[in-house]
């Protein structure tokens, strides 16, 4: 178990975000995306869809987050996107790099997005879509409390769907003590 140092993604890790998120695409669902150049659309995607993302730094509805397990300035190991909305808090996008998986780092970044939640709307349900062929990452969201609900197609890419199954948690109840202003 490694306790990671959870801190505020910032522009100037964006580059190292897109590299990871698209090496866990590469590495998690190439078997399942049609052909190499959906992949290298998706690669150009991930670039600008984090420069963008990371440049809406005063944005209250949208937080990212990464987990360096050394050293406050250390390897980037994993991140996680959270995004709220009129439907409650999107957990959209949690990647943990292969090296640094079953440490404990995807449930650090998870519940940084939970307090989060129920800081900035406490009756807010959280709720994600994972792949419906995923199903490591669907054990590890029961893991952490998740229920499975619909499937349906999403879109990962303009004219691109693929099944994916909606997991949610009723809001939490954290002691006011645990509760972080951000
Ligand atoms: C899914 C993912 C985020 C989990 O992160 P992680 O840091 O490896 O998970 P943790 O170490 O915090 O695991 C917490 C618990 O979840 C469960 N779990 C995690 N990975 C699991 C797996 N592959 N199979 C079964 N259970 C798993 C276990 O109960 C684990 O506790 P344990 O290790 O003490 O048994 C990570 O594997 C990952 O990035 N996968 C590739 C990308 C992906 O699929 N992301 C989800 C997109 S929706």
């Amino acid at each position: 178990m490694t306790t990671p140092h959870i801190l505020p993604a910032t522009v100037q890790d964006a580059t190292h975000i897109a590299e990871l998120h698209a090496g866990s695409w590469q590495a998690t669902y190439a078997p399942w995306l049609p052909g190499e150049h959906v992949r290298d659309q998706l690669r150009r995607e991930h670039a600008v869809l984090w420069r963008e993302r990371l440049m809406r730094a005063d944005d209250p509805a949208l937080r990212i987050w990464k987990a360096c397990p050394e050293l406050a300035d250390g390897p980037l190991a994993g991140f996680v996107c959270a995004l709220s909305g009129a439907d409650g808090i999107l957990l959209d996008n949690l990647h943990v790099a292969a090296p640094w998986q079953r440490r404990g780092i995807g449930r650090a970044l998870f519940q940084r997005v939970q307090r989060w939640a129920t800081v900035l709307d406490p009756g807010a349900p959280l709720y994600l879509w994972v792949l419906a062929r995923n199903l490591r990452a669907q054990r590890f969201y029961e893991q952490m409390g998740g229920s499975a609900g619909a499937v349906h197609p999403i879109a990962v890419s303009p004219g691109i769907e693929v099944p994916a199954v909606r997991y949610a948690w009723r809001p939490v109840k954290l002691r006011s003590e645990r509760l972080e202003s951000e």
